[in-house]
This record gives C-alpha cells, sequence and structure tokens, in this order.
C-alpha cells in the first residue's frame, strides 16, 4: 500500500475501527469533533436554558468554512435546510419570459434539481436536458447546442450522485455567460472532496448540504451568490432573517439584506450547523488540495480493482473524469448493500448501482476490500 497520510484524523472517525464506511455520496462517518459540537449545542440549551448568541455564532463559523472551501466571501453565502429548497428559492426569483426562458439542466443531475426547473413551467420557463451518451457522459458539445440567447439558467451538477462523472464547471459556465445566461452549479457530490474556486470556475451560484462530504448531518446547506447578482434578486420565499436588520421586527418593510443573505429565511437550523462547522473545520485544517490528491488515488484503486475484477464499472474510467464515487451495476442493490453491511462496508445503492464513495479517511485496503466483497455477492 502507498503511504496513508491521515492516520491521526482516521483516529477522530470511530466507526473506522469497525467498518469501512465509504458511503460519502450519501451520508459521510461521524467524528469526534462532530459529536462534541453537538454536544457543545445540547449542554448549552440544558445548561442556559437558551443561547441564541452563541447558536448565531455556530451558523457564522459554518459559513465561514463553507466560503473558505470553495474560494468564495462568507458574506455570500446564504443557508437553507436543503439544497432542493435553495434551488425552489432561486427559481422563484428569475423571469421566464418571453425573451428568456430556458432551462438547460444535465439528465443525469440529482433528480430535486429537475424536479424544481420543471415547476417553474407554471411561471413560463422551458427545461431541456442534456443527454448522457452510453458511457455516463455528457458532452460539452450537448450543452453547447441547447444554450441560446433564449436561456435564463444553465443548471449542472458538478458531479453526478449516480456514476461520479464529472463535469467540465468551467467549461460549461462559459457557454452560460457567452449567451448571457445564469449558472447555477449543483455541488453536493464535490465540496469537500475537491477543489472549487467559484471565482476562477466563473460560477453564479452554488448549492451544496451538510451530510455527504462536508462531514456532517442532514437538515442543512449553503448557497454561495456572485455579489452583484444577488443584489438584483429579491427572493419570494423569504423571512425575517432575509431582511436588512432581522430584529426591527417592522411587518410592513420588505427590505433585502445585502449579498446572498437576503435568501436566508426563518430561525435557522443551529444544531445542523454546529455538525457542519466542525466537518468542515477538519477538511479546511487538512487543506482541500491534499484532501483531493488522496481521493483521486483512491478512485484509481477502486477503478483498477472494479477491472480486474471483472465488476461492470458504471463510472467514468479516468479518475479526473470523476468524483470519489465509483459505481458498480448490480442486479439488486439494496440486498447487496444490506449483505456488504453485514460484511463491514457499508456502501451506497441507487437504482441498478452500488456506489463506493470513500473520503480522505479511507484506505486503499478499504476500497480494494469493498470491490472484492461486491465481486463475491454479485
Ligand atoms: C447532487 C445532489 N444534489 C441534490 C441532492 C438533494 O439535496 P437535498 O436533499 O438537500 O435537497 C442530493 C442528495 O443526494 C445530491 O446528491
Amino acid at each position: 500500500m502507498s503511504h496513508f497520510p491521515f492516520e491521526a484524523q482516521r483516529s477522530q472517525f470511530p466507526i473506522l475501527t469497525q467498518k469501512a464506511q465509504l458511503s460519502s455520496c450519501s451520508q459521510s462517518a461521524l467524528s469526534i469533533p462532530v459529536t462534541d459540537a453537538i454536544a457543545r449545542y445540547m449542554a448549552s440549551w440544558s445548561e442556559k436554558g437558551m443561547d441564541w448568541g452563541g447558536w448565531a455564532e455556530l451558523l457564522d463559523d459554518a459559513r465561514a468554512q463553507f466560503a473558505r472551501l470553495i474560494h468564495a466571501d462568507v458574506s455570500d453565502i446564504a443557508v437553507m435546510s436543503c439544497v432542493s429548497d435553495l434551488a425552489s428559492s432561486v427559481g422563484n426569483c428569475l423571469q421566464f419570459d418571453h425573451e428568456r426562458n430556458g432551462i438547460v439542466l444535465g439528465e443525469i443531475d440529482f433528480p430535486s434539481l429537475g424536479h424544481v426547473w420543471l415547476a417553474q413551467q407554471t411561471r413560463g420557463a422551458q427545461v431541456q436536458f442534456a443527454q448522457p451518451d452510453a458511457g455516463g457522459e455528457i458532452a460539452l458539445e450537448d450543452y453547447a447546442r441547447l444554450i441560446n440567447d433564449r436561456t435564463r439558467l444553465v443548471s449542472v451538477s458538478q458531479v453526478s450522485y449516480a456514476n461520479g462523472f464529472r463535469q467540465d464547471i468551467a467549461a460549461i459556465g462559459a457557454l452560460a455567460r457567452a449567451q448571457g445566461a445564469l449558472y447555477f452549479v449543483d455541488a453536493y457530490q464535490s465540496v469537500g472532496a475537491m477543489d472549487i474556486d467559484v471565482v476562477r470556475d466563473g460560477v453564479d451560484m452554488l448549492v451544496c448540504g451538510g451530510q455527504k462530504y462536508l462531514l456532517g448531518c442532514p437538515g442543512i446547506a449553503f448557497m454561495y451568490v456572485r455579489r452583484d447578482l444577488a443584489q438584483q434578486l429579491r427572493p419570494a420565499n423569504t423571512g425575517w432573517f432575509g431582511r436588512v436588520n432581522p430584529f426591527a421586527f417592522d411587518i410592513r418593510l420588505l427590505d433585502y439584506a445585502d449579498g446572498a443573505r437576503r435568501f436566508d429565511t426563518g430561525t435557522p437550523p443551529y444544531i445542523n450547523a454546529a455538525a457542519a462547522a466542525a466537518g468542515m473545520a477538519m477538511l479546511n485544517q487538512v487543506g482541500i488540495e491534499r484532501i483531493e490528491a488522496h481521493i483521486e488515488h483512491l478512485s484509481q484503486v477502486a477503478l483498477d480493482t472494479a477491472a480486474s475484477l471483472g465488476l461492470a464499472i458504471a463510472s467514468p474510467r479516468d479518475p479526473r473524469r470523476k468524483g470519489s464515487n465509483t459505481a458498480i451495476r448490480v442486479n439488486d442493490s439494496a440486498a447487496i448493500e444490506r449483505r456488504m453491511a453485514e460484511a463491514g462496508f457499508i456502501v451506497s445503492a441507487r437504482g441498478s448501482l452500488i456506489r463506493v464513495a470513500p473520503h480522505f479517511y479511507n484506505t486503499d485496503e478499504e476500497v480494494a476490500g469493498a470491490m472484492h466483497a461486491l465481486a463475491r455477492m454479485v
């Protein structure tokens, strides 16, 4: 085995002494810092009764950690409970008029995004899907064919939740910009696993939730909105936390906070913020470039082992064209997920696929071991 660089951090994930958790495309492993952060929240509630000031700081910290992971400014980050809500909020404040009503997205993107954009048909949107080829990849030309001067929004998933295909978000963003369309990136399968720079990559809006590669729990999601774009948007999904001063308590005043914070709505999910902040702090401390390099290495191990065992690989064969997730086609994925868990390998079933999705704390042996266990079961 090559040298494993993260022994100290690995010891912070108790489950790894018992099981190989390889399910970061769904839920990553629970660490001691995240457990402690949740416990501190519970203690403050139990002992102080309430601590709104302290809880608000947890959210500020989570926003700052997220901003750092994508090279954004903390004031450009909005918070809601899930990615679906954030996307819906964006959809509801765009105009789909005679001049611009097109929405283009990938057919292998997460279904929620399809649902959210299709729901805008009642407001005039026309939705078009870029198609994957037989290998499960969408060619840049396919986007180029669909994006034109009537496109309002281009929405892409940076890494597919299904087969792990990784899109060139800078190149698709350039196509959107050239036609004057807005550019929305669903990075739920990529933030925390790879280096993302929203400014370098020309992204207008980017979303990601807490429980996958961010190492947190469900119930919180973050959205970057480019500053000058945010200033033009007036979200219809709103509430007191979206105001310039939430504590003005003026029922007749609908002003909008500066920047992305205007997308905030009601009382935030503070306990989930505590978990997310602790998880992301570990990622930022380790360094996202090191994490990305290790995950790419684990991808190669997964692909090589799966190929040598004759498994039906559904992911791109080049580690640079995929995220962490290596998907294997199987007959009964739910049954195999259960049997894999009994054998000590936590992997994730979706449709006809078993997804093996390591994080930086996983080793070559765990990834290769999962492939060998799968080969025995299929
Ligand atoms: C890429 C991607 N986008 C969106 C979602 C759904 O996000 P949420 O449940 O926060 O709305 C998922 C969940 O698995 C996902 O993998």
